[in-house]
């Protein structure tokens, strides 16, 4: 490792062209294998071949045997034998895929993420990757916006703890990410990337500094205060400025305020895209804006490779703030040990043996398990193992495309579908299929129904696997409208219909609105995309070897024009009064559908059956040094052992800003065994209290709070405390 003053002394004695250089990103697959020459896109945009050996990092290689020839190559020619970095999308999972993160983020377990993320760097370090675009801490409202699959949800709180959870499972608990199975994290996409207006991606973001601060800022913050190396400001305009060139953002509040001081990456093309946003004339102003900002590293387009020099030569970019940046790069190399070890321990023998090896899967497996979510059930699951014909009904009973997008080197066909985890748990059992119809949106065909009926009919139990297409979520994949794609809401009622046996297993990349296939489904399970172990996850659920125990980390609205759709919604002057569906005049409702989700956040069904008997609090009001005991007794009355999310949900009742109706403020995953009795202890303590004011300053208030457990929009138990005296 170099010390600060080498490192210091290795800038000193770089050319400007190489300084630039190393703010400079390159595609592999832009340019040929044999890294010779600069082709492709990155060529047009003027990035010349013999720059090649100079450039500061790489985008999207592979395998251990490509970093290691480009960085051999390059590293021998490069005059300072600075070490390329290689960086690329580590999102779920790198050649073994666990489930999309909002599916994850179902399991309400930071450990489990933690440990799912680890397993990633480990796949991905030992081929060759040392830097992953990961965790993706949008924070996000609206299920049409299709990269809410990268998210862990609607919650400030489950969001950050699972984000941090994320970033400290990539770099280690002791940060050091020179350990060869270590890759660094780069927290994205700041700011606010997940508010798009009308959930279309890429589009002009208008979000107040309160909400910002109170609802999107905390994940980001979450993953930089575990350690994050690095970071990348979103796409969008944030209130009127893109990200990259958004001064307050990045200035003033992620490097000053936050602290941050890693490597700000710019997301692909964004520094060009300021001239298509038209907040720069042209390129060489893009690469003003963007380098007066300190976004340290250009993804994907040239304008500071072909600028930048330029504009500290004109005085216009000062050189010390060029310098800042560079030094900053080369901390980075430095912390992960690249001076050193160039190859951060890639291996091509160690990358074959750890992916997809067995503890992996079984890692895979159990993450399938903890997020797949029960919505509903009739009395219908778990399907006994003793039934004699089980019918596989509809576009997803033996599609193997179920790990989803952003899946790195995972292939489709090293999942396991539904057929096959449900032919290898009762290898003995009859099993027959039939897809029904298609899952794309524009294909309503009903040729298949006539079959699917018939093998329903004469089966013991029957297994919809109905949902969207893998494409239909993911960077750029929005939807306006969230019901089930094509005639599969149809083939679910006439499946339904004929055999009362039913279970739905729904794959999918975000909330779907399920309001009419809730009518006649007996049972529905949330598989999301889970996976490569996705097909077992699902036999061992509906066959009762494991209990679902997951819980919603978003809404799943009753109607697509319900949309943005939170629990954690502030209230009204105009509250409605009468039950939900039922319609009163001048409040704030709809004629035509509820204000509440079809299933709210927090929610899910178990197969134990958790009965909550008391919260109680240990005093009735809270001095702002002191500590307020909350205990929710809860008990497994069912006969099968069961995990369950204690949820504590918090309202501030009068406030000098309006508050939501329901925030939560604490979880805790227990395990009970059938009969058991347990205690779930939580701590209130004055900053937990806190909101960001009318002047966004953020401080607790004193005054009454109501303290409750259940769900969001299910609130039960509910207690009244006091705290004495508010604090900033
Ligand atoms: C995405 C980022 C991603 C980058 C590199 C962009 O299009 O917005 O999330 O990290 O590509 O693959």
């Amino acid at each position: 490792m170099k010390t600060e003053a080498e490192l210091r002394h290795l800038l000193s004695e770089m050319t400007q062209e190489e300084k630039i250089a190393q703010t400079t990103q390159v595609i592999i697959n832009y340019y040929q294998k044999t890294g010779t020459e600069v082709t492709g896109p990155m060529g047009q945009l003027g990035i010349k071949s013999e720059s090649m050996k100079d450039l500061g990092s790489v985008l999207g290689t592979a395998f251990a045997e490509d970093v290691i020839a480009i960085q051999k190559k390059y590293l021998a020619e490069n005059r300072l034998h600075i070490p390329m970095l290689f960086m690329t999308d580590v999102i779920h999972g790198y050649r073994t895929i666990y489930p999309i993160p909002l599916g994850l983020g179902a399991s309400f377990d930071p450990a489990l993420v933690e440990e799912c993320s680890a397993m990633a760097a480990a796949e991905a370090s030992a081929n060759g990757i040392q830097l992953t675009f990961a965790p993706m801490a949008d924070y996000v409202r609206d299920a049409r916006w299709g990269r809410v699959m990268e998210s862990f949800g609607e919650d400030p709180l489950l969001n950050s703890t699972l984000c941090a959870a994320e970033t400290v499972g990539f770099q280690g608990r002791d940060g050091d990410v020179s350990k060869p199975d270590r890759i660094a994290a780069c927290v994205k996409h700041v700011a606010a990337y997940g508010g798009a207006e009308s959930g279309r991606d890429y589009n002009s973001v208008e979000i107040s500094e309160r909400l910002l601060r109170e609802y999107y800022f905390p994940a980001y913050k979450a993953c930089i205060d575990a350690g994050a190396k690095a970071l990348m400001p979103s796409f969008n305009s944030l209130n009127g400025i893109p990200s990259t060139a958004n001064s307050w953002l990045m200035k003033e509040v992620v490097r000053g305020e936050w602290g941050f001081d890693g490597v700000a990456i710019s997301d692909w093309g964004a520094v060009m895209e300021l001239v298509r946003h038209g907040v720069a004339a042209d390129r060489k102003e893009a690469a003003r804006l963007a380098g007066e900002n300190e976004c340290d590293i250009e993804m994907m387009s040239s304008a500071y490779y072909n600028h930048l020099a330029e504009l500290v030569a004109e005085g216009i970019i000062r050189q010390e703030t060029l310098d800042r940046m560079v030094l900053r790069i080369l901390r980075l190399k430095n912390d992960l040990g690249l001076f050193d070890d160039p190859f951060h321990g890639a291996s091509p023998e160690k990358a074959k043996a750890l992916s997809l090896c067995e503890a992996h899967r079984a890692l895979a497996l159990r993450a399938a398990e903890e997020s797949a979510v029960l919505l509903k059930n009739d009395g219908v699951l778990p399907f006994s193992t003793e039934v004699k014909k089980i019918a596989l009904i509809g576009p997803y009973a033996s599609e193997h495309a179920i790990i989803g997008q952003w899946k790195a080197r995972g292939l489709a066909e090293e999942s396991v579908s539904v057929e096959e985890g449900v032919r290898r748990l009762l290898p003995d059992t009859e099993i027959l299929t039939a897809t029904g119809c298609s899952f794309l949106w524009d294909d309503l065909s009903e040729e298949g129904f006539a079959e699917a009926v018939e093998t329903a009919k004469g089966a013991d139990a029957v297994i919809l696997c109905l949902g969207e297409p893998d494409r239909y979520s993911g960077e750029g994949k929005c939807r306006t409208d969230l019901r089930l794609p094509g005639a599969q809401e149809k083939l679910a009622k006439a499946v339904s219909t004929v055999n009362k046996n039913t279970a739905l297993l729904l794959f999918a990349g975000r909330p779907l609105v399920l309001t009419e296939v809730e009518k006649t489904v007996p049972a529905i399970l949330e598989m999301w995309f889970p996976g490569n172990e996705g097909g077992n996850a699902a036999a061992h659920l509906l066959f009762g070897k494991a209990c679902p125990c997951g819980k919603l980390p978003m809404s799943f609205p009753k109607a697509t024009g319900q949309v943005p759709l939170y629990y954690n919604r502030p209230s009204t002057g105009r509250p409605k009064k009468k039950p939900e569906g039922v319609y009163e005049d001048f409040t704030s409702n709809y004629i035509d559908c509820g204000n509440l989700a079809l299933y709210p956040f927090g929610y899910g069904l178990s197969y134990a059956s958790f009965v909550y008997s008391s919260l109680t609090l240990d005093k009735t009001s809270l001095d702002p040094d002191g500590e307020l005991t909350v205990t929710v007794r809860v008990k497994n009355e069912g006969s099968v052992e069961g995990k369950e999310t204690v949820q504590l949900y918090l309202r501030d009742l009068v406030a000098s800003t309006v508050r939501p109706t329901q925030s939560l403020i604490a979880f805790e995953k227990v395990t009970l065994a059938p009969g058991e009795e347990r205690d779930v202890v939580f701590k209130i303590t004055e900053p937990m209290l806190r909101f960001y004011d009318f002047h966004c300053v953020f401080r607790s208030e004193a005054g009454e709070f109501q303290i409750s457990t259940g769900c969001a929009d299910r609130l039960i138990l509910t207690k009244t405390f006091t705290l004495t005296e508010g604090r900033s």
